[in-house]
């Protein structure tokens, strides 16, 4: 909770325009499509010594006000995702549309006033914050690059401040050494925010805080949305803190999107092995909770060398022929009302995996 809700953000007034919505409440906000990305590590005359699918063929939609939760084993290239949606880092190829406008494809992208539409929130780490600046020089900085005057965006640094539950007359003139973790995540939020964006990228926001401190910046993290109306795509390992923000879930692994599907859907009933095995590998808050499959074992192959096919398959408790030769698209499941996809050949139906379901009304 807020604790004080009378610095609720949305009723202060606010130094840069709102950044008008355009297409109506049911106009994605984010609709990224086919994003790819490789390194290219070491490498001279006759080309990189090797190449890492980071990403490979990531699309995504945000629907105005959702929260997307992404989840995936270290090094499956969700950070790589969230850099790409940001435009910080340039995809090698796709597209990415913001509220029906061109974000960025590799020839153009958004200039001006729309380019802060979408902000990051990171880890908490010491050298998230510029120490040499008090919290409201960092939080009255991106209002000043965007020509807001030196005083209103100062006074506005400590609405924000405010805002996420650091009371201004006590932090205004701190610097980042003199806080805790919880309360620099809660200034990294606020300098997020600071620029009016419309969806944030947080990247294990809450990772590197202890637990009762992680739960008061998720729960600001929800009010704060509420308040202003944002979309959150929110990457973390926890899935227990994945589940309790997120309206949908995205499952990534080795730079592909392998299942996606509502929060409530996919934690009641995953269809790809992959997220099966990860759920299966959390420690669940419900001791009744039973686990059903065998968690995951070993480490994800090298994504310098992808297997062929399924990327999951070398790991994988059902795999057959089929899953070397080609790879399983990303399909709505059967009877799932279209908003349940998976990747996999054993979920699929009409295929030559043994588990395949049979298609309705083919003769077998
Ligand atoms: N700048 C880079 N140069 C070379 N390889 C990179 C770079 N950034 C990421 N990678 C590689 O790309 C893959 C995806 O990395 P990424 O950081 O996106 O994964 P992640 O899912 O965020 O992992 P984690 O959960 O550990 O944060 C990894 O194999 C990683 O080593
Ligand atoms: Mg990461």
């Amino acid at each position: 909770m807020n604790p004080d809700p009378s610095r609720d953000l949305s009723r202060m007034p606010a130094p840069l325009p709102e950044i008008a919505d355009r297409g109506g409440p049911l106009q994605p906000l984010l609709s990224a499509t086919g994003l790819r990305k490789e390194f290219r590590l070491g490498g001279g005359f006759f080309g990189p010594r090797a190449v890492v699918h980071a990403v490979d063929d990531f699309s995504l939609t945000v629907i105005k006000g959702e929260t997307v939760g992404i989840v995936g084993e270290s090094g499956c290239g969700k950070s790589t995702a969230a850099r790409l949606l940001a435009g910080i880092t340039p995809a090698d190829d796709g597209e990415i549309i913001f509220d029906g406008e061109t974000f960025w494809t590799p020839r153009s992208r958004i200039s001006g006033e729309r380019r802060r539409a979408i902000q990051m929130v990171f880890q908490d780490s010491a050298s998230s914050l510029n120490p040499r600046m008090t919290l409201t020089e960092t939080l009255a900085f991106g209002p000043r690059a965007h020509g807001v005057p030196t005083a209103t965006a100062r006074a506005y640094a400590r609405d924000l401040l405010a805002a996420v539950g650091l009371p201004p007359a006590r932090f205004a003139e701190r610097y980042p050494i003199e806080l805790s973790g919880g309360q620099r995540q809660r200034v990294n939020i606020a300098r997020a925010l600071a620029i009016r964006p419309r969806l944030l990228i947080l990247d294990e926001p809450v990772s590197a805080l202890d637990k009762s401190v992680e739960a008061q910046v998720l729960n600001l993290l929800v009010s704060l949305r509420d308040q202003l109306g944002l979309s959150y795509v929110f990457i973390s390992h926890d899935l227990n803190v994945v589940r309790y923000i997120s309206d949908r879930v995205v499952v990534m692994y080795l730079g592909q999107i392998v299942e996606e599907a509502s929060a409530q859907d996919i934690f009641a009933a995953p269809r790809h092995p992959y997220t099966r095995a990860l759920f299966a590998s959390k420690p669940s808050i419900d001791p009744r909770q039973r686990v059903t499959a065998p968690p995951l074992v070993g480490d994800p192959p090298d994504p310098v060398n992808p297997p062929s096919g399924c990327r999951f398959r070398t790991r994988c408790p059902i795999v057959e022929a089929i899953c070397a030769n080609a790879r399983p698209p990303l399909s709505a499941m059967p009877g799932a009302g279209g908003t349940h996809r998976a990747a996999c050949w054993a979920a699929l139906p009409g295929n030559e995996h043994s588990l395949s379901p049979r298609q309705k009304g083919a003769l077998q």
